[in-house]
């Protein structure tokens, strides 16, 4: 009998962002080869795992988001024999690979919207949908788009689509067998070619209440019956993706959840899926008291269930954590995060401690700006390709051409000094924190006790696991470090020159 815990329980995951990590070809969106090509980047980080945003084909109304064919490799992103061959270098490495599945909608253009669309009213493609007939002229209920505006689009006969997302992003209905049965094929179908674990984009919306009631105005609280958001019958399909997990071992889900510790605990009832996200944590200001209080609140949620926390310290969805928390905060955070029991996610491009790029709208490409009428911008802001080198090719090695290439989304101004050729050499370079941070942590925390909470002044959070002990500053002086322990394992930034620690930082003592 093995006991070891299960290698996700406590793994450091990086999210590449597929399109923004790295292009092979020269044009311009990143790619699978371009993954293949800089895995020594995540080697030398020393994180054990990478998630990959969708790479199925697409329509590209929504960045991969809106898939045509869940079980075909969009031709921008690679072939099927690119994902063979990352899943083994990935392997051979000693990387696990963690996919993406979209279960809550399909593009427009996936065959069975088409067939739905040409089947015409009442038509039995349209069932695998949520479609209704409007009331008068107007649509079906007033429900509103994540992305604003109307969530019901007309076919341009008497009846209309939900799209919760963008309007190329059909609802599937998952009370019908064929919606269930084909998203367990294309589960099944990414677990045999070697994935390790998945996540459930949108995991919590893939349940609608008949009849499309109100949205209640205000905030939620726990028992609340939400019409599409965590309803008890979505549970039901995450009780089946574990069982198609758990058909082969050493495999995980993490589910894609928004909202308080509350809300994601029942997806991680004993036959459900590993993990849920912590979000409200990327919601949480630099403050020790307010982190503290998020922090334990989504212990305290896995606990119960047997289960550790997925801590999300940024991902494509939010702004920029250097920019959430400010340069030194963001840092400080991560430091805290991979302290703590639990999964870390690391979003591509925060170990280079990127901030959030305010381009101009006529770069913006995230169907929120338009849907929102230009109220929202969108969250292209933290997508943007990342530098790898100086060169002022246009690019910063982002593409293995020379001028010439334009990015999908553009890089700012002076992104080459941000970039990991520059961070290498850099001390106390956001890249050199993280890659002095996760070998201490994986020999002094990763299997560590449940953190024991210490007592501390305002302005400072801090616990002990076994010998280790983490403390944030985010107060108003310097912290002197002597109380926490005699020696420093790491910490977020340089000390002053009286050994202390500036605010925000975070230091790992023994
Ligand atoms: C998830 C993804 C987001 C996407 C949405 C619709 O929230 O993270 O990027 O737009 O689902 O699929």
């Amino acid at each position: 009998m093995n006991d070891a815990p299960p290698w996700w329980r406590d793994a450091v995951v990086y999210q590449v962002y597929l399109r923004s990590f790295a292009d092979s070809d020269g044009d311009g969106t990143g790619d699978l080869r371009g993954v293949l090509e800089h895995l020594d980047h995540l080697v030398e980080l020393g994180v054990e795992a990478l998630w990959l945003n969708p790479f199925y084909v697409s329509g590209e109304a929504d960045a991969g988001y809106d898939v045509v064919n869940h079980r075909a490799v969009d031709p921008v992103m690679g072939t099927l024999g690119d994902i063979d061959e990352l899943l083994e270098q990935a392997h051979a490495r000693g990387l696990r690979v963690v996919g993406d599945v979209v279960a809550n909608h399909t593009s427009t253009h996936h065959p069975w919207f088409e067939e739905a669309r040409r089947g015409g009213p009442g038509h039995p493609a349209r069932a695998r949908y949520h479609v209704a007939p409007g009331r008068g002229d107007g649509p079906p209920s007033d429900w509103q788009s994540l992305f604003g505006g109307p969530a019901w689009e007309p076919f341009g006969d008497c009846e209309w689509y939900l799209h919760l997302f963008d309007v190329e992003q059909p609802d599937l209905n998952w009370e019908h067998p064929d919606v269930t049965a084909d998203v367990e094929r294309t589960v099944r179908f990414w677990l045999d070619r070697g994935f390790d674990g998945l996540r459930f984009d949108a995991a919590g919306a893939l349940a609608k209440a008949p009849g499309y009631p109100p949205v209640p105005a205000g905030e939620r609280h726990p028992g609340d019956d939400h019409p599409y958001s965590d309803r008890p019958e979505v549970h039901r399909v995450h009780r089946r993706f574990a069982q198609v997990l758990a058909e082969r071992p050493y495999r995980f889900g993490v589910a894609e959840i928004w909202g308080p510790p509350w809300v994601g605990e029942p997806y991680t009832r004993p036959d459900e899926l590993q993990q849920a996200f912590a979000m409200d944590l990327v919601f949480t200001p630099l403050d020790a008291g307010a982190l503290g209080t998020v922090v334990r609140g989504y212990l305290d949620a896995a606990a119960r269930q047997g289960r550790r926390p997925a801590w999300p310290h940024g991902n494509h969805d939010v702004t920029r954590a250097a920019t959430r928390w400010g340069p030194e905060g963001a840092p400080a955070v991560l430091l805290v995060l991979l302290a703590l029991p639990g999964a870390t996610y690391l979003y591509a491009g925060d170990e280079l401690g990127l901030p959030e790029v305010e381009l101009a709208d006529d770069d913006l490409r995230d169907p929120t700006w338009w849907r929102s009428r230009g109220t929202e911008r969108g969250r292209d802001g933290a997508r943007v390709p990342l530098p790898w080198t100086r060169a002022e090719d246009g690019h910063h090695g982002f593409s293995p051409q020379g001028p010439g290439v334009r990015t999908w989304l553009p890089q700012p101004p002076g992104w080459g000094d941000r970039s990991v050729q520059d961070q290498r050499v850099e001390p106390w370079s956001p890249l050199r924190v993280v890659r002095a941070a996760l070998p201490v942590r994986n020999s002094a925390l990763r299997d560590a006790p449940w953190p024991t909470w210490l007592p501390a002044p305002d302005g400072v959070l801090a616990f002990r696991r076994g010998g280790t002990t983490c403390v944030l500053n985010t107060g108003a002086e310097p912290l002197p470090l002597d109380a926490w322990g005699s020696e420093l394992l790491a910490n977020s930034r340089p000390l002053d020159e009286h050994g202390r620690l500036p605010s925000p930082g975070t230091a790992w003592l023994r």
